[in-house]
């Protein structure tokens, strides 16, 4: 059995000290595939290092995209590096990218803004987007719909999901892949318990998000690709899924989204 953890930022400084160790790891745990965000938006870019990442490690792949929280540096400069990025067969997806109204750090205008022109730059290079919605379902589902009347929606993963069965059928019905994360292990997840039962086994992903997101029984730890069995391990028992048989799909279904 192998597992691809759909969304992890390795990049960070947070790895710095122990990457090998935690490379180790997550080897161990039979986690073989991986999607190593970066950001050329940030104020102190990730994305040479997780180049780096990416070519010294068979089986990981590159997502670029600036994130809602750097919006605020959206500009030529920053798109100039974004496309450059995009351009490297490492790079197979575009993300993560959208709106983020819990914390704000950009504003909202800009936002919008960035996410616009990363979801056309998406479409004209035909590659997937990696989406982070917090807090602004309702606008970005408007945004969304919108787009996918005209024809103008690239495809995509719901990165990090985190909303009800009834936003994700939303999601679900333009095409989206849903990813869970480890708050599907929380205690108070109530409403992803119905997400993880009722999405479709082909457009399933399991993430950590790492270093954020820890699941339980890593709750409150820096989170690390080797935990996403813990996630897997939580989805497989509430589908009531053959583990070996569901991995299998989860793999061939990260691909799939990521390509
Ligand atoms: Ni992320």
């Amino acid at each position: 059995m192998k597992l691809f953890d759909s969304h992890a930022h390795l990049a960070s400084e947070r790895f710095a000290e122990d990457l090998p160790d935690v490379l180790a790891r997550m080897r161990e745990a039979n986690v073989l595939g991986c999607m190593v965000m970066c950001d050329p938006g940030d104020d102190e870019p990730d994305h040479e290092r997780a180049l780096e990442i990416v070519r010294q490690n068979p089986g990981f792949r590159l997502a670029a995209g600036v994130h809602p929280h750097n919006a605020r540096n959206w500009g030529e400069e920053r798109e100039k590096t974004l496309r450059a990025l995009l351009a490297l067969p490492e790079c197979t997806s575009l993300g993560e990218i959208g709106l983020d109204y819990h914390y704000d750090f950009s504003p909202r205008e800009k936002q919008r803004e960035a996410f616009a022109r990363q979801l056309d730059m998406a479409l004209e290079l035909d590659m997937p987007v990696q989406l982070h919605i917090r807090e602004a379902h309702g606008e970005a589902m408007a945004i969304m719909q919108e787009r996918h009347k005209a024809g103008r929606l690239p495809r995509g993963i719901m990165h990090c999901f985190s909303g009800s069965w009834e936003t994700a059928k939303v999601y679900l019905k333009m095409g989206y892949y849903i990813s869970l994360s480890g708050v599907v292990t929380f205690k108070n997840a109530n409403k992803l318990l119905d997400v993880a039962r009722n999405t479709p086994a082909d457009r399933l992903l399991v993430e950590t998000d790492c270093p954020y997101m820890a699941p339980v029984p890593m709750r409150g730890n820096r989170n690390e690709p080797a935990f996403v069995r813990y996630t897997f391990e939580r989805v497989a028992e509430l589908r009531g899924a053959d583990p070996e048989q569901l991995a299998e799909t989860l793999w061939e279904n990260t691909i799939r989204a990521n390509s």
